[in-house]
């Protein structure tokens, strides 16, 4: 089966299996985990942020990242198809107690957004405490935002003084593909959320990062949902053999993706990244003929269908997977 349903199904490699094997480790939670330690130093530093903290998922990275600058009964402003309105089963109003309004895109609409801020006024409106941004967009099919979007929202931001949060499960893809420094994607925001268990090809783990401040808060928040880990340096060593060696690959993900695309009948150009998105009437028809061919691809809704391409998929499976879509298509 060569399996395009999510860059998530990726299994360690033999070398990454061999770091986790190898990993030093102590109880997280008294914060006596060296590889845990390394690894959120690293991530920040990454960004240039003071602090990160290390997660079982993205989920929970992005729902303590949001927290940290929406309180109750404040909202966040985040695109239509975002990750945290759309597949985070409503966690952030169902922990934090927070609403959320949202806009049109998938690209970053800052007249929408203009439009939309709600500015504290006493005890009549919802006041907009932050306004969220995913890159890569997941849902949009991996699509980038442009750094100068993103630099005019901060820009937006600082004036009307809100924050702003970044989903960044795909930010290492959002890198690779326009080569803009990981730093500036930090300028942006005051709280990020990232995944290693993405692209990158680590079982599990995510990261918040941000200020000294929020990551402490969001210690506290990670305990308190039930998500302080023990000897979790073991997947803390697979976040990091993952930095170092399956970064720079993103690129070789990138090119299958626009070669799916063409099979698929999906402009190439139009691919950013790792995700090809279309529309077809008989969706769920096209993955079950798909599956009965040897590829495996997901539904994102009743017509929509979503192929990403990732670690476990090589030259050879994207080759043969486009020649097997392109026959049912
Ligand atoms: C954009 C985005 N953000 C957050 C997440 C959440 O990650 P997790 O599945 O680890 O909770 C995902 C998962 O696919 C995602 O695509």
């Amino acid at each position: 089966m060569i399996d395009l349903r999510s860059d998530t199904v990726t299994a360690p490699t033999a070398a990454m299996r061999q770091a986790m094997a190898t990993a030093e480790v102590g109880d997280d939670v008294y914060g006596e985990d060296p590889t845990v330690r390394r690894l959120e130093e690293r991530v920040a530093a990454l960004f240039g942020h003071q602090a990160a903290l290390f997660t079982p998922t993205g989920s929970m990275a992005n729902v303590l990242a949001v927290r940290t600058l929406v309180g109750p009964g404040q909202e966040v402003l985040c695109e239509e198809s975002a990750h945290i309105a759309r597949a985070e089963l409503g966690a952030h109003a169902a922990y934090t107690g927070i609403t959320m309004r949202t806009w049109h895109g998938p690209h970053l609409d800052l007249t929408a957004i203009e439009r939309l801020f709600a500015p504290a006024m006493g005890p009549f409106f919802v006041p907009t405490a932050a306004i969220s941004v995913e890159n890569t967009h997941n849902f949009g099919g991996g699509t980038v935002l442009p750094t100068a979007d993103l630099r005019s929202l901060r820009t937006y931001a600082d004036a009307v003084g809100c924050a702003v949060h970044l989903d960044g499960a795909r930010i290492w893809n959002a890198h690779v593909a326009t080569g803009t420094p990981l730093t500036e994607y930090g300028n942006i925001a005051d709280v990020l959320a990232v995944c290693l268990s993405k692209g990158l090809g680590a079982p599990a783990g995510s990261l918040v990062v941000g200020s000294a401040e929020a990551i402490a808060e969001s210690r506290v928040w990670r305990k308190r949902m039930g998500g302080g880990m023990r000897q979790v340096g073991v997947l803390a060593a697979a976040g990091l053999h993952a930095l170092d060696h399956h970064l720079e690959r993103l690129a070789d993900d990138h090119a299958h993706a626009r070669l799916l695309a063409e099979a698929v009948g999906v402009d190439p150009a139009s691919v950013d990244t790792n995700i090809v998105v279309w529309q077809r009437e008989d969706a769920a028809e096209f993955v079950a003929a798909a599956a009965g061919e040897g590829v495996r691809v997901a539904t994102v809704g009743p017509r929509t269908l979503r192929l990403v391409t990732h670690l476990d998929i090589s030259d050879a499976d994207a080759a043969r997977a486009a020649a097997v879509l392109a026959a049912l298509n």
